[in-house]
């Protein structure tokens, strides 16, 4: 079976995580991904969080599956060539240096376009233009600046950050769009473009509710299905909603049974409109169909907590996977609050390739999340990432490089 970017070659200039996950995912759709990185040390994250001493790290084999790795000093005039000789060989080039990073190393944007104009330039930066350009950022900036920190956390708490990256590889996420739009573009016009990511802009686009909230409070004043409604009054920007569903059916964590010492025993529970006489029935309280105080969602907005303590008192009664049992044959949207554990033990995830075992060299097994994005015709294998330059030979070699040519590389300090 042939892959959806089988051909595609990608000069793989990233590193950290918001890059790795974006050329993770286009290795997963076939393509050569080719990471170049600095000689000795590598790409930073294969030392960091280290588990087992001398061995890359799973936060390092975790974001580089399926790709090849090359050593390259591209500081020096042989570097360089070797580097243009890539430039020559790739469709894209993928990017996440600090601004202004490639420049300084001379592959500018017209050199690039020199050398080879079909080619794609990729990159993700903190900000896009404006006062914060210049500026190095990793996740929980982005999410700060995105608008996810302030609209997150307890009402009445510090602005918080999640566990989901969603500055980093939602950013690569994004990007990796990008770049296929750009090669399908690159069909018609036989051009390559810049592509550009700014971490900012990728966490403000998946905030996109909370902008609409603010348009809503400074119209209307309030927020109905916020946890403040009705007894704290609002300010000039959204507040944090807690745990408070974002769209127009209201949500609460409640506890499940063994709440007390199980940090994850709770169920995402939702009293969507259309089966709010199910969920009455379930939990006992039936005249709340009809009562005019419970009966339409504009009416039970000002009970909320009411209606969800009750409904926990329910809950406790169950375990969270019991009372999904119950909710789920009533069409009830609800969730289980899952623990990593319990993912990572999780057998349809397995079965569907989203959690995967893999096996390493120097590391042994361990498990990774797959690619998240099925394609029926186009299927993933996930392959272990690369050692330190193991490819190096390799990469040279299909370049046009000799042996001794590859040798005096070596000697010189440039692989
Ligand atoms: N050979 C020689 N030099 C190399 C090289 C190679 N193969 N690969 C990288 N370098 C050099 C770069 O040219 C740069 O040198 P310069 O500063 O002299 O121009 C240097 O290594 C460091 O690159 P930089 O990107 O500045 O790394 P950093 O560790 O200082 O900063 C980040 C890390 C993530 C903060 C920064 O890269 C960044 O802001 N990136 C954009 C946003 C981003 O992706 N953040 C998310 C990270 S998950």
């Amino acid at each position: 079976m042939t892959k959806a970017l089988e051909g595609i070659r990608i000069l793989d200039f990233t590193h950290v995580q918001s890059g790795p996950t974006c050329t993770q995912l286009l290795a997963w759709f076939g393509a050569d991904v080719i990471k170049v990185e600095r000689a000795g040390e590598g790409d930073a994250t294969r030392g960091q969080l280290r588990d087992i001493p001398d061995v890359d790290s799973l936060y390092f084999t975790m974001l580089n599956h399926n790709k090849r790795s090359i050593t390259l000093n591209t500081k020096t005039a042989a570097g360089r060539e070797v580097l243009d000789s890539l430039i020559r060989h790739c469709d894209v080039l993928v990017e996440n240096f600090a601004p202004g990073a490639l420049d300084r190393m001379g592959v500018t944007w017209e050199h690039i376009q020199k050398t080879n104009p079909r080619m794609i330039l990729a990159s993700v930066k903190g900000f896009g233009p404006g006062p914060y350009v210049d500026c190095k950022v990793y996740e929980n900036v982005a999410q700060c600046a995105g608008g996810a920190a302030s609209t997150t956390g307890d009402p009445d708490g510090l602005p918080m950050v999640t566990g989901a990256q969603i500055g980093d590889s939602g950013t690569g996420l994004h990007l990796a769009l990008g770049i296929v739009t750009a090669l399908f573009q690159r069909e018609k016009t036989g051009r390559g473009q810049k592509v550009m990511a700014a971490m900012q802009d990728a966490v403000l686009n998946l905030c996109r509710v909370k902008l609409r909230d603010q348009q809503r409070l400074e119209r209307t004043g309030e927020l109905r299905e916020y946890p403040q409604y009705p007894e704290i009054e609002f300010g000039e920007a959204v507040p944090r909603a807690g745990n408070a569903s974002g769209g127009g059916q209201p949500g609460s964590i409640l506890k499940c049974k063994g709440w007390q010492k199980d940090p994850n025993a709770y169920i995402y529970f939702i009293t969507q409109g259309a089966v709010w006489p199910a969920i009455c029935k379930v939990i006992g309280e039936e005249d709340w169909i009809t009562n005019p105080h419970f009966a339409t969602p504009q009416a039970r907005l000002p009970h909320l907590k009411m209606i969800f303590d009750r409904i926990e008192e329910w809950t406790k009664t169950k375990t969270k996977f019991e009372a999904m049992d119950i909710l789920n044959e009533f069409d009830i949207p609800c969730g289980p609050i899952l623990s990593m554990k319990e993912i990572a033990e999780d057998e349809s995830l397995r079965a569907t390739g989203t959690v995967v075992e893999v096996d390493h060299p120097a590391r042994g097994k361990y498990l990774t999340v797959g690619n998240p994005i099925k394609l029926s015709d186009s299927q993933t294998e996930v392959t272990r990432s690369p050692l330190l330059g193991e490819h190096t030979e390799e990469v040279l070699r299909q370049l046009g490089y000799s042996g001794s040519d590859i040798e005096r590389l070596r000697t010189e300090g440039v692989l």
